[in-house]
């Protein structure tokens, strides 16, 4: 029985697996960051602000097993040269998200807003595929506005979905590397300000009161799952759904 266990895990080239985590200075990603260090990952973070990534790294405190890299996923020139510098690593992780103005009525769709979504999160996506290079996976962030659509979110839902497909048509493309999605329900981090502004507390708390756990979900609840995409050699091609029971309600 424990031989099955080590069997399953993903073996490591390295004592200390090489990680990037693009969307690690913030909420979800800053998260994922600091339990990969926690399980002894060399981890870089990358996103666009030098600022946000500088507090992360404070915040981090992993000395030398922590570098950040200032990148847009979006532009394809940034990633080219963000893999350049790590060169080939262990797994990679995206979390970026620029979700100001994401959340519109169809009928008043403004399509300049939107493509900072479609660009970070999808565009972003197919670019780390194209110039990254993991020995082991890719994890790319779906979300329940996929699976639990909600009026005015369906560019979000529209995205969302399209990261479930993409991993399953990577998973293949890109065999044996594994690639999957995780699928968050409501967490608590800075992207709200950006959704609710000054309801933010007010709509989590109404949220929290609905979901079968009970509570809005935090940081930790889905980097724990990360880790568990990440080691798990027999999971690829998946949407892992860590949502508090949202789908359900
Ligand atoms: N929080 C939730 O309730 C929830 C629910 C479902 C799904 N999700 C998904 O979970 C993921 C993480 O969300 P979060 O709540 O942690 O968001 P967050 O706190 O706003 O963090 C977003 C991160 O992405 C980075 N980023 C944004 N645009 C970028 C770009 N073009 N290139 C590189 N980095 C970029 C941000 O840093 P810079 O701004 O400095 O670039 C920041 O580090 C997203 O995919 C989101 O859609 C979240």
């Amino acid at each position: 029985m424990a031989r099955d266990v080590l069997e399953n895990k993903e073996k490591h080239p390295m004592e200390h697996p090489q990680v990037v985590v693009i969307g690690g200075s913030s909420g979800i990603g800053l998260g994922i960051a600091g339990r990969l260090l926690a399980d002894g990952a060399n981890v870089t973070i990358a996103a666009r602000s030098a600022d946000r990534l500088a507090a992360a790294e404070r915040e981090l405190g992993a000395g030398e097993r922590l570098r950040t890299i200032v990148t847009d996923v979006s532009q394809e020139g940034q990633v080219e040269r963000l893999f350049a510098s790590t060169g080939p690593v262990d797994h990679i992780v995206c979390t970026a998200v620029d979700a100001v103005g994401a959340y519109q009525p169809i009928r008043r769709l403004d399509l300049t807003s939107i493509q900072k979504l479609v660009n970070a999160k999808l565009y972003g996506a197919l670019l780390i595929a194209k110039h990254g290079t993991a020995r082991g996976s890719i994890t790319y962030t779906s979300g329940i506005a996929a699976y639990r659509p909600a009026a005015g979110g369906s560019v979000v839902a529209a995205v969302n979905g399209a990261l479930g497909s993409l991993a399953a048509a990577l998973a293949i493309e890109l065999a044996p590397v594994r690639v999957n999605a995780i699928s968050p329900g409501w967490v608590d981090t800075p992207v709200w300000d950006a959704i609710a502004g000054d309801a933010k507390a007010e709509r989590l708390a109404a949220m929290a009161a609905r979901l079968p756990a009970g509570r809005i979900g935090s940081p930790a609840d889905i980097a724990e799952a990360v880790l568990a995409l990440v080691h798990n050699g027999f999971i690829t091609g998946t949407v892992l759904h860590v949502d508090g029971g949202h789908r359900l309600v």
